[in-house]
């Protein structure tokens, strides 16, 4: 079956911008709630807020590091304006789930899809199952211009929004200045001609590296799965093609005599392994609670309602998980099979030596490390 691209595309300067101009495009205001996942880049939130609306978080399930679409029901409420899972990790969230939840709401869906281009679910690319897809550019992503992104969506109304916004109120089907404005209200978030002649150079090996990408994950997964307190994040059965842009993996410290996760980390980037710590807690960011103590939004909501948030967005297992969590990025799956091998091998010396390494004894001095790479 030929695969159904995209009808539409709205480029825009960030995959920020392209989640703001698309929760705008889908009805998002002040005094809405919109339902996010808690284990994702602070720009998912970020455009929550942005709009004077409230983030509901709910849970994480930790076996794929996805937002828990069994329990986004249960979020709903009569101010619930959107949904916007994340594919963290180039990997799928739960689509079939959320969509039939958005469905029976008559709830519209917003995919962030910055970290998973070219991943799929049934066989068809993420991005285009919501009613907009968002994807970013920015320079840690699989596909990258410095900062851009774009917003893909089968819906000329959606389209036509999202480019009166990005382009100033200006329509999208005409170039008179005295058309009457699609959207009520815009900025400027389009991508740049120079932003846009380096994606069309990079796109062109975006495919190969894919492929590199998935056969040096699966590689890995089979030799770490054979580590204990080593637990590769899974995908769900319908996610045909993961993007890969992290390999994710929890970090149990009771097969390592205990070491902290931090003492972990540490000792596989004196192996010269690049890793990371991952997210964290973002429903309990105090940037969130400022916004909610601010004067804006205690006018916009119910004193109750904004005291009933904190328990509300509890999310006991993304705490958990946050605590586990260790990745690796994407270009660490470009280099060649005996990376993986190295990578791998590393973790097991670690693993012997634990007892040694929560005693404080290192196993070697830290070598100069990789580049570090920015959480993205
Ligand atoms: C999941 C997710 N959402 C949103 C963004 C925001 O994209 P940008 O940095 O292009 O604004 C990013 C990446 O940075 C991301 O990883």
């Amino acid at each position: 079956m030929p695969r159904p691209p995209a009808k539409n595309c709205v480029a825009t300067n960030s995959g920020t911008s392209a989640l703001f101009t698309s929760l705008n495009a889908v009805g998002v205001s002040a005094g809405d709630e919109v339902i996010v996942a808690p284990y994702t880049f602070i720009a998912t939130v970020n455009v929550i807020l942005l709009h004077h609306a409230l983030p509901i978080f709910v849970d994480t399930d930790p076996e794929t590091f996805q937002i828990d679409a069994r329990k986004i029901e249960a979020a709903i409420t009569d101010r619930t304006t959107a949904i916007v899972p994340v594919h963290l990790g180039g990997s799928a969230a739960d689509l079939d789930t959320i969509l039939a939840v958005a469905k029976q709401h008559k709830l519209p869906v917003v995919e962030d899809a910055c970290q998973s281009h070219l991943g799929e679910w049934h066989g068809r690319k993420l991005g285009t199952w919501g009613d907009t897809g968002c994807f970013s550019f920015q320079a840690s992503k699989n596909l990258n211009c410095g900062d851009g992104g774009a917003i893909i969506t089968n819906s000329d109304e959606w389209a036509d929004q999202c480019y009166s916004f990005h382009n100033q109120c200006r329509p999208r089907r005409t170039s008179s200045r005295e058309a009457v404005a699609t959207s009520s209200r815009g900025g400027n978030f389009r991508m740049t001609e120079f932003q846009a002649a380096i994606l069309l150079a990079q796109m062109t090996r975006l495919e190969d590296q894919m492929q590199t990408r998935e056969q040096n994950a699966d590689y890995l997964r089979g030799l770490l799965k054979e580590i204990p307190g080593i637990v590769p994040a899974k995908m769900y059965d319908n996610c045909s093609r993961n993007a890969y842009h992290l390999f994710m993996y929890r970090y149990q410290k009771e097969h390592f005599g205990g070491l902290p996760r931090k003492r972990f980390l540490e000792a596989l980037r004196a192996e010269g392994v690049d890793c990371n710590a991952g997210y964290g807690m973002l429903n309990k960011e105090a940037f969130i609670k400022n916004s909610l103590a601010s004067r804006s939004w205690q006018r916009l909501f119910p004193a109750e309602a904004l005291a009933k948030w904190e328990e509300r967005t509890a999310c006991p297992a993304n705490d958990k998980l946050s605590e586990e969590a260790a990745w690796f990025t994407q270009t660490t799956l470009l280099g060649p099979r005996s990376d993986m091998d190295q990578m791998a091998e590393a973790i097991r010396k670690i693993q012997k030596h634990a007892g040694d390494l929560a005693g404080g004894t290192p196993l070697h001095a830290p070598r100069p490390g990789p580049v570090t790479r920015g959480l993205t």
